[in-house]
């Protein structure tokens, strides 16, 4: 029997404040649990082994603060753990409480955007490497063409803030120009990424006439809503007090500076420890 509380948003860093926004403007009646890994930040470049053991801690730490619901808010978190969490971990740690990623809700809705039926996902190395969105894309829609592209540049330019100089200009279009070039009927551009909205108008910038690059954050925050309708057994325990407490493993004052700029308020963030 599941004791109500809030709902657990985990990302390696700053990124799935990203989706915690959309998730919060959406439903804003419910509790959240936001804990950023910002001290081992980036995941992108990390061995399976690695995500899969940071990303279990993680769920593991944020069931202990009386989630029952954590929601992956990291494709590279997604691509290489989720998978193995829910076959392996979740019916050892407690079989009634539910981990979901970004993936697959990211595969769901491309079938109604893109024309061209060709799709460009841009991610960390990891996620590209995995291969995840060409799989979970084409078990929907076997006629889309999936083409991938790995900037392992463009989250250490969030994380680290640089990413309205001119250095940051110079990987983005490295990094368009070489997935258009790759497959040059791509309408459509999935920021597979958490982190990647905060680059959206640097991407914008160069991206050639219809094609469009594709946030996910809304279409999660949908998927969850919809998520929670269908199982009202999660519903009834998830608190609804819209309160939100975010957890970082780096300094809290560091986190809560740069969250400013993800959210546009002010936070108050407590230090944790993951093992
Ligand atoms: N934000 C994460 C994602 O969506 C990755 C960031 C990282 O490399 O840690 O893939």
């Amino acid at each position: 029997m599941l004791r109500p509380g809030p709902i657990g948003v985990f990302d390696s860093g700053y990124g799935g404040l990203t989706i915690l926004s959309e998730i919060q403007a959406l439903m804003p009646g419910y509790d959240y649990c936001y804990l950023g890994d910002n001290s081992r930040a980036p995941y992108g470049t990390r061995s399976f082994e690695v995500v899969y053991e940071f990303t279990r801690q993680a769920v593991e730490t944020l069931f202990d603060m009386g989630c029952n619901l954590v929601i992956l808010a990291c494709n590279t978190a997604s691509a290489k753990a989720l998978r193995t969490i829910q076959q392996n971990d979740l019916p050892n740690i407690d079989p009634d409480k539910r981990v979901l990623g970004v993936i697959r809700p990211t595969a769901e809705i491309i079938g109604k955007i893109t024309a061209s039926r060709h799709v460009g996902v841009v991610g960390t190395s990891g996620t590209i490497q995995s291969e995840s969105y060409p799989i979970e894309i084409k078990k929907l829609f076997p006629d889309i063409v999936v083409t991938g592209e790995a900037c392992p540049m463009w989250v250490p330019l969030v994380e680290n803030r640089e990413y309205e100089t001119e250095g940051a200009d110079y990987f983005i279009k490295k990094n368009l120009d070489s997935i258009l070039s790759k497959d040059p009927l791509i309408d459509t551009l999935i920021l597979g990424c958490t982190h990647y909205p905060l680059l959206l108008d640097k991407i914008k910038k160069y991206l050639p006439e219809g094609v469009s690059a594709l946030p996910q954050g809304e279409y999660i925050a949908h998927s969850l809503q919809d998520y929670l309708f269908r199982h009202p057994e999660m519903d009834n325990v998830c608190t609804k007090g819209g309160t939100t407490h975010y957890f970082t493993t780096e300094s809290p004052d560091k986190f809560s500076e740069a969250a400013t700029i993800f959210l546009n308020r002010d936070i108050e963030v407590d230090h944790i420890t993951l093992e």
